[in-house]
């Protein structure tokens, strides 16, 4: 090769001339010397360009790139002689015995499966989301929800308290001084959704709620939660009934049947429990309905006028109707999964079986 112009490039001529002669290990370090990708003397040269003026650049860049071509050149040329070619192009560099490495192939989590299912069909509705704080106060989670003081519908919740006080419902005005507590439910997230502005209201309220639960096959201190929630002026039991009977039509079957009973919440007035047709034996009778013949879905009722005072709506011109159901247990209906905790344990072997499964 012609010398460049440069003393710094020319003074690697020689060694260029070299190599023709060097044996396979000294022939590596040579390349690594000279073209390796952090210390090589003509790959430092190269990354210095940018300092140069812009005259010198482009002389100085074309002067360095020839080398360097030819650097390549004469070493591929010597370890073809040597027979320690490598492989030239995308696979240089690579060792080719080496078994491949596997890829992972997400899929979506059953239960979030099931809470964009829900939240896709009331968006077809009309409804919004909203979205609410875990760590809660006992006002939100209980006292505007109408549980009574030491009401035993408190217990049932069992819950877990951040903070240490005196036992109450938290008091309207005082919410600072209650207990802090982890969410037993999304509800408190109504009494958020009221309190922003004025109605009419139309959500779902997607999330996680948390209780002094055991963790067995039925239960689980943390699970998901949906919520729903309309307030409008003239909205009646109706108005509930045929929304949640559509909506259960929608997400299994349209031919599902339904059913409303009688229950009961602090925070609705009447309250009832949906229940789908058994989708194992679609009404016969097996053991996943312990012989009914049917499955609850959720829970849902009129809202409390007492609930629509406390977030400052008026319950003479407005009423509501509003739900709560546990998308695990809704995807443990739809899947067929026997155990909560293979929803909620994060144990891959369970969640790899769902990659790509749509239905069973
Ligand atoms: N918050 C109730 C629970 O966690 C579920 C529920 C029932 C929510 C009825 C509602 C409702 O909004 O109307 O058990």
């Amino acid at each position: 090769m012609q010398p460049t112009g440069y003393p710094e490039l020319d003074a690697l001529l020689p060694r260029l001339a070299a190599i023709g002669s060097l044996e396979a290990e000294a022939l590596e370090a040579e390349r690594v010397a000279i073209l390796g990708r952090k210390q090589g003397v003509l790959t430092q040269a190269l990354r210095a360009l940018p300092k140069l003026s812009p005259d010198d650049r482009r002389r100085f860049g074309a002067e360095a790139n020839r080398l360097k071509a030819a650097f390549e050149e004469a070493f591929l040329a010597r370890e073809g002689q040597l027979g320690t070619a490598k492989a030239a192009g995308p696979l240089a560099g690579q060792d080719l015995t080496m078994p491949g490495r596997g890829r992972w192939i997400g899929a979506l989590h059953p239960v979030t499966r099931v809470m964009q299912e829900v939240v896709e069909i009331f968006r077809e509705l009309g409804f919004a989301v909203a979205v609410g704080p875990e760590a809660e106060t006992e006002w939100y989670n209980f006292g505007a929800l109408n549980f009574p003081a030491d009401h035993p519908a408190m217990d049932m919740h069992d819950t877990l308290y951040l903070t240490e006080g005196p036992r109450g419902r938290g008091e309207e005005g005082k919410r600072d001084e209650g207990r802090m507590l982890l969410r037993t439910h999304t509800s408190p997230v109504q009494i958020r959704v009221m309190q922003s502005g004025p109605p009419p209201y139309r959500v779902v309220i997607p999330g996680m709620v948390y209780r002094n639960d055991p963790w067995d096959a039925s239960h689980a201190p943390g699970f998901a939660q949906i919520e729903g929630l309309a307030v409008d002026e003239g909205i009646g039991f109706r108005d509930l009934k045929a929304t949640l009977t559509h909506f259960a039509r929608r997400f299994f079957d349209a031919r599902t049947r339904v059913r409303f009973r009688p229950s009961y919440f602090p925070f609705t007035e009447p309250s009832a429990e949906l229940d789908v047709e058994c989708q194992i034996c679609h009404g016969g009778g097996c053991p996943a309905c312990k012989q009914t013949g049917w499955m609850e879905l959720l829970g849902c009722g009129m809202v409390h006028p007492k609930v629509l005072e406390n977030c400052g709506v008026d319950s003479e011109r407005y009423t509501g109707w509003a739900f709560g159901l546990g998308p695990g247990r809704t995807a443990q209906q739809r899947y067929d999964i026997p155990d909560i905790r293979l929803e909620y344990g994060g144990d891959m072997r369970f969640l790899r079986q769902l990659a790509g499964q749509d239905r069973p």
